[in-house]
């Protein structure tokens, strides 16, 4: 890596300026003792980089309580939270339950009206839906599949939307019940970031699994009683090995449900990536036959300040740490005297059909 510096005259009269008042020895025992340092800290950093998957992340102290509270209190966001409610479903397995799974628990998670895991083992803090599958890739279809089940069976109609995410996608529950006010859960629809079907067989394309992806009440119904039970041939059962999200945007267009425009603009508002994939386009050093994130995706692509809207929704490949930075950048960080030109008034709501 080439290093610059901006102000050469000061960098070298300041090296002279040290050379003549330090001996050779001392400059050598200094170089040395740096060296061992910097190493020891390398190595520090890398064997914490390597393990810390596995070690329980909790955060313990009082003022957390602030920042996992539901809503705000007395403004929009309370009134979002009663008039939109929704039930959010992760999607975990039992390595994931006290690194991954547990800091969705302590920030996004305590913000949907409803949080539910679900994983194939029990455990006694998550409590997650235990699901009757081995754990592997090749079962995401089937967990998926019986998630919606369950969710169907036992909170079909005390939510009005259904958010399915990953245990490394970081969800602003504010901002997607604001997308959603103007929309009836009563309309077959869903939303989250849009992939064109590689096959071209799904023709309005499918929503990326990791984005995570909210269904109204009624595609939800749609899904169990008319997909769900292999009434439909476009709709495959668990038992074949199919990759959740692709197979789901399939059953969901084989039984009526349309696939929602989640943008804000033209800014997207789910994204598959961290915000810095998005901001500065991670496949800017490949070639253009590499850029497969370019070819899938329904919509164009922006990047800069244009990436990613304003009120967007989700991140995906947020590690456990980092999301508990998230929550603090959102719901804690406050720089002093800034107007946030704050929303103040929802918008007017769709009338319902419309879609059709
Ligand atoms: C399945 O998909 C094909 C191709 O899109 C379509 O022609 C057919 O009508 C679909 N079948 C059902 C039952 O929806
Ligand atoms: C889905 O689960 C069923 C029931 O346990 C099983 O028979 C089937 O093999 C699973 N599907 C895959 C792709 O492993
Ligand atoms: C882009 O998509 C088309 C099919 O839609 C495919 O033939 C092509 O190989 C894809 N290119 C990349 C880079 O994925
Ligand atoms: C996003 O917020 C910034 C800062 O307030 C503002 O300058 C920009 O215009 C906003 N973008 C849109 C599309 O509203």
């Amino acid at each position: 890596m080439k290093i610059r510096f901006v102000d050469n005259h000061r960098v070298s009269s300041g090296s002279s300026y040290f050379s003549a008042f330090v001996s050779r020895q001392t400059i050598f025992i200094l170089v040395c003792g740096s060296l061992l340092g910097f190493s020891i800290a390398i190595m520090t950093v890398m064997s914490f980089g390597a393990n810390y998957e596995d070690r329980p992340i909790i955060i313990y102290n009082a003022r957390q309580q602030e920042g996992i509270a539901p809503t705000d209190g007395g403004s929009l966001s309370d009134t979002l939270y009663r008039e939109v409610k929704v039930l959010c479903w992760v999607m975990t397995n039992p390595a994931n339950h006290k690194t991954k799974a547990w800091s969705v628990r302590q920030t996004w998670g305590q913000r949907c009206n409803k949080l539910l895991f679900m994983s194939t083992e029990s455990d006694g803090d998550l409590q997650p839906v235990v699901l009757p599958f081995s754990e592997g890739r090749e079962q995401l279809w089937n967990k998926t599949r019986e998630a919606f089940k369950h969710v169907y069976d036992h909170y079909l109609e005390e939510f009005d939307w259904f958010l399915k995410a990953d245990d490394d996608t970081y969800v602003v529950m504010e901002n997607l019940r604001y997308m959603l006010y103007p929309y009836s859960s009563e309309d077959p629809i869903y939303f989250g970031y849009r992939f064109k079907d590689y096959y071209n067989e799904i023709e309005q394309g499918y929503m990326s699994g990791g984005a995570g992806y909210v269904l109204s009440r009624d595609a939800l119904r749609r899904f169990v009683e008319e997909a769900y039970p292999m009434r439909n041939e476009n709709c495959s059962s668990g038992d074949v090995y199919k990759a959740e999200d692709n197979e789901l945007g399939r059953c969901l267009q084989a039984v009526g449900v349309k696939a929602g425009d989640s943008r804000e603009g033209y800014q997207e508002r789910f994204h598959p990536f961290v915000p810095a994939h998005h901001f500065f386009d991670q496949f800017r050093f490949a070639p253009e036959s590499e850029n497969w994130f370019k070819n899938m995706s329904w919509y164009p692509h922006l990047h800069g300040w244009g990436c990613c809207s304003n009120r967007s929704i989700t991140f995906h490949y947020i590690e456990p740490e980092m999301m508990y930075v998230y929550h603090y950048f959102l719901y804690f960080l406050r720089p002093v005297g800034v107007n946030y030109n704050a929303i103040t008034v929802l918008p007017q709501k769709l009338p319902s059909q419309t879609l059709k």
